[in-house]
């Protein structure tokens, strides 16, 4: 099988295609054209090589033949399209505005085809990343970006808000290098804190054609205006039980490999999900509300992780709605937790007016004590030679990759 595709209902144009390839083609036919690229990969099912050419038959569509080559080639580095019409010259223009690299008159001989598809072929693998990590985000030479947990013991302390705001923080200093996933699986709601209405959630990428290649994968993300990418939670909770641990860890690994940043929001407490989020964590964010259950759930919790021996390159301490009048002090919750806080959160009017909004402190910029807290977060996780290095405490194992877990109790 070649890796080239061809979407037409053109019998004859699909037979000549395959002549001049030379061997077997994926082929599309029979209905509209797939709108974009995660549709495409749907229609060609799991397993399907990749194509590296698509050959599209304009006479299906041509606005459709259009937008589907644009948005290939904006999507799909290493990835060439061929446009094929009975009107070549007058298409060209259009043809080079949508991305193609070549087009062809349906009556070309197949030598023809086959030199167009030789070419096409080059522009592909020119323009297939060495690396996906320095397309999508990385560039740092360093090949894998860092997985950033956010977990609480207890619900409403601010896990979203802080995971979101953390995440559009990050976009804003390295686009395209920020990706935030929603592994609060049954009830996330990055998707609402963010004003997105995601065309795919977690479940289409730990399922079918996404799972096999990470450019796949990347097509089917969500992106915000800020240019962060997210994968938000399935819609119903219903579908919650349909996505393993296993799953999580792999998805979170390969978005690793393409992302500078993968922000993980969970759900509260030690869930499957939330265990395979720490698992596979380069960095911890911990947080509880500043009251005395929350301080002290984050307590027990911490003593969990010890007690499982999982551990992280670096944790961070946040308390959150911090009140001056609540009688509660930085150093009770500290002497509590036994270790020091990195932040501490204000009680802040502008955060539930931000997320009814769907829009993050840190997207607009709102100027409250809290938008000046977290912008010290993200202060904590990127690069800057003026900063004093974050004083994330050092935990008893390091690293994702040599997490060790002596045992393990419920
Ligand atoms: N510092 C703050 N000041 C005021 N309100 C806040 C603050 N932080 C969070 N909130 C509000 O508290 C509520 C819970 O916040 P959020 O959803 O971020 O918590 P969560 O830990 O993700 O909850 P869950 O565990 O249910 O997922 C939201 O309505 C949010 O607007
Ligand atoms: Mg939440």
């Amino acid at each position: 099988m070649s890796r080239i595709l061809i979407a037409s209902d053109s019998a004859d144009l699909r037979g000549k295609v395959a002549t001049a390839a030379g061997a077997p083609v994926s082929v599309i036919a029979g209905t509209a054209l797939p709108a974009g690229p995660p549709q495409l990969f749907q229609r060609l099912g799991a397993g399907a090589p990749i194509p590296q050419v698509v050959v599209i038959d304009t006479s299906t569509g041509l606005d459709d033949a259009l937008g589907l080559s644009s948005r290939l080639s904006a999507e799909c580095p290493g990835m060439a399209v061929v446009l094929v019409t009975d009107q070549p010259d007058a298409l060209a223009l259009s043809a080079l505005r949508a991305g193609a690299c070549d087009v062809v008159h349906p009556e070309a001989e197949v030598p023809e085809f086959a030199e167009i598809l030789r070419r096409a072929t080059q522009v592909a693998a020119a323009s297939a990343p060495q690396n996906l990590a320095d397309g999508a985000g990385s560039g740092n030479g360093d090949s894998r970006g860092r997985v950033i947990s956010v977990v609480s013991p207890k619900g409403g302390v601010g896990k979203t808000t802080v995971a979101t705001n953390l995440a559009v923080g990050l976009a804003r200093s390295a686009p395209h290098s920020t990706v935030l996933v929603d592994l609060d699986v049954q009830f996330g709601d990055v998707a609402s804190a963010l004003n997105l209405d995601p065309e795919h959630t977690l479940l289409d990428v730990v399922r079918g054609p996404a799972v096999q290649d990470s450019m796949v994968l990347k097509t089917f993300l969500t992106q915000h205006q800020t240019g962060l990418y997210t994968v938000c939670a399935p819609a119903s909770p219903a579908e919650a039980d349909d996505v393993t641990s296993a799953d999580v860890a792999r998805l979170l690994q390969t978005l690793a490999s393409e992302f500078r940043y993968v922000v993980v929001d969970t759900a509260p407490g030690l869930d499957d999900h939330a265990l395979a989020a720490i698992d596979q964590a380069d960095e911890l964010v911990l947080m509880t509300s500043l009251d005395v259950p929350g301080v002290r759930g984050l307590r027990k919790e911490m003593t969990v992780l010890r007690d499982l021996a999982i551990a992280v390159d670096k944790r961070h301490i946040l308390v959150n709605f911090a009140d001056p009048r609540s009688g509660l002090t930085k150093a009770d919750a500290e002497a509590t937790i036994g270790a020091s806080l990195d932040l501490v959160l204000p009680r802040s009017k502008a955060v539930p007016v931000s997320v009814n909004q769907g829009l993050p402190l840190l997207q607009s910029d709102t100027r409250d004590p809290m938008t000046k807290q977290l912008r010290k977060l993200v202060d904590r996780f990127t690069p800057a030679p003026m900063r004093p290095a974050p004083t994330a405490a050092p935990v008893t194992v390091g690293g994702r990759h040599r997490l060790r877990r002596k045992r393990v109790k419920a």
